[in-house]
């Protein structure tokens, strides 16, 4: 079915209101007939009244002028009976109320009844004066046989009236009974139908919308009732299985910490393994040095060519021990950031899309060298409760990444974020048009000491930050998608209301 549905109450009352119509036809039509049955009989019971007398006294006297004076004084004593005529079988009129009609020839049609012997009631033409008439005939007997026919021709303004008066009345209380009926009917569709139903209905909205859930409590009929413990069993059930999920989720967070944790010692084991060693070789080579230069020096056979080697040794020494503790301290401390912290104190609300443009503007510097053009775009903001540094360290990673992985030194680029809020989710997509990467690739950049650029200041941990600040501050996770050429797509969801809402 196309176009707009009918609400099912506007539906029951067009049925309604098509058979209480036909309904009420049908009894005006029955009562207007019956009354007008009736109204007949009435009729011809007055003529037959007329015509006994007329016969007795045409049967007593064989006078036809004693038949005018029995007509004009029944039409004297009755102001309804406007015309009374005698017809002889040959359909001239013999005796009338009206004189100007005695011995005019009538119309055929009455001798038809004449020769037939029938009582007939024919409406007549209102003619001018605008009043409502009948016309009734009546066969006229001598010893049995007709002889002639009576005509009565009847003022039927009462009857006209009554009955047009009844056909009113029963159409009107018809009426009236059946807007009753409907508004009733109105009420206890509303009741029993619309009203759970729209109670059903926002139920749904809510739960659909994410909204705390309470059972919906329907005193409507057994089917409706039905329907809507239906309905809480399926929420129910549906709640239960997110908790299982829930749980089921936070353990396998809780499994895949302890397998990234290993990882991560081993990582930060064979990483700063590489400086330390170097720093021990130093150290030891130093140490060798200064035996040498005190052996030297206490044998007395120290030459100043020895002095100057040994002073070239340490400074080489002391330079390189530098450069490599100073590159353990640098992996301590980026080590320490995927611990991610997760203290309360920096927890604040604030607007996410804002907070983002701080952020970039605040990068501003970096992007002095490049030809890199960066915007957010976050149409209606979202608000979250949270550490906005989270927030920074993910867009500065995601920022940097892209300048230092995706373009040439000078070539032009578009770095965009987008953000979209929608049923307590947040939708961050970021996106850069650079080199992209193999599919190989983008299936291990969230891993700990993944990095394409080892030796060249790359620890790979950067995106394992994100991905950690993602899933564990955020509750959120992260996506990549990139194809070589076509530039990378990092897609981040997290909640934005509540975070504990189901814990
Ligand atoms: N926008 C990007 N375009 C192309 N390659 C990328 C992009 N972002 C990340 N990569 C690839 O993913 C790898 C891992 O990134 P990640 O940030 O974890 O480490 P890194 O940048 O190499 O080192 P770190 O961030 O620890 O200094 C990078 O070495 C690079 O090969
Ligand atoms: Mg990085």
């Amino acid at each position: 079915m196309g176009g707009r549905r009918i609400s099912i109450q506007i539906k029951m009352m067009l049925l309604v209101a098509a058979t209480t119509t036909l309904m009420i036809s049908l009894l005006v039509y029955y009562n207007v007939n019956s009354l007008s049955n009736s109204v007949r009989e009435a009729y011809v019971s007055q003529l037959n009244g007329i015509t006994t007398a007329i016969n007795a006294e045409y049967e007593e006297s064989h006078s036809i002028s004693k038949i005018q004076q029995v007509f004009d004084y029944i039409a004297s004593k009755n102001q309804r009976i406007l015309r009374l005529t005698l017809h002889g079988m040959q359909g001239q009129v013999l005796a009338s109320t009206d004189r100007d009609l005695i011995g005019d020839l009538v119309t055929p049609e009455i001798l038809d009844y004449l020769r037939r012997d029938l009582t007939v009631i024919t409406r007549a033409e209102d003619g001018d004066d605008n009043v409502p008439k009948v016309r009734i005939y009546a066969p006229f007997k001598e010893d049995g046989n007709s002889i002639g026919a009576i005509e009565l021709l009847l003022n039927s303004k009462d009857e006209v009236d009554l009955i047009a008066k009844r056909g009113w009345w029963i159409a009107s209380v018809g009426v009236a009974v059946s807007l009753l009926y409907m508004v009733a009917l109105m009420l206890i569709i509303r009741r029993l139908l619309v009203r759970p139903l729209m109670n059903l209905r926002s139920a749904a909205v809510s739960v659909r919308q994410g909204l705390p859930f309470t059972n919906i409590e329907l005193n409507a009929s057994q089917e409706i009732n039905e329907v809507a413990e239906a309905f809480n069993g399926m929420v129910t059930q549906l709640e239960d299985r997110y908790r299982q999920l829930k749980q089921a989720q936070a353990s396998l967070v809780r499994q895949e910490k302890m397998v990234a944790l290993g990882q991560l010692v081993a990582g930060v084991a064979h990483e700063i393994n590489t400086p330390v060693g170097v720093g021990v070789t130093a150290a030891t080579y130093l140490r060798e040095q200064t035996k040498l230069f005190g052996d030297n020096f206490r044998s007395g056979t120290m030459k100043k060519s020895h002095l100057e080697q040994y002073l070239a040794a340490a400074q080489e020494t002391v330079e390189m021990l530098e450069t490599n503790l100073g590159r353990a301290s640098e992996l301590i401390r980026s080590f320490k950031q995927v611990a991610v912290d997760q203290s309360n104190e920096a927890k604040r609300n604030f607007q996410v899309g804002r907070y983002i443009e701080e952020v970039l503007f605040s990068l501003r510097p970096s992007f002095r060298q490049t030809n890199l053009d960066v915007s957010v775009d976050y149409g209606e903001d979202v608000e979250i409760y949270n550490d906005p540094g989270v927030i920074s360290q993910i867009v500065t990673n995601l920022v940097m990444n892209s300048m230092k992985h995706a373009y040439e030194p000078g070539e032009k680029g578009r770095l965009t974020f987008v953000m979209r809020a929608n049923a307590g989710w947040a939708t961050l997509e970021y996106r850069d048009d650079g080199k992209g990467m193999p599919q190989e690739i983008v299936d291990h950049i969230f891993d700990p000491f993944f990095t394409t650029k080892r030796g060249e200041g790359g620890t790979g941990l950067g995106l394992h930050i994100v991905y950690n600040l993602v899933s564990q501050s955020l509750r959120g996770n992260i996506e990549c998608t990139s194809q070589v050429g076509q530039g990378s797509k990092f897609t981040i969801q997290f909640p934005t209301g509540q975070e504990d809402e189901y814990a």
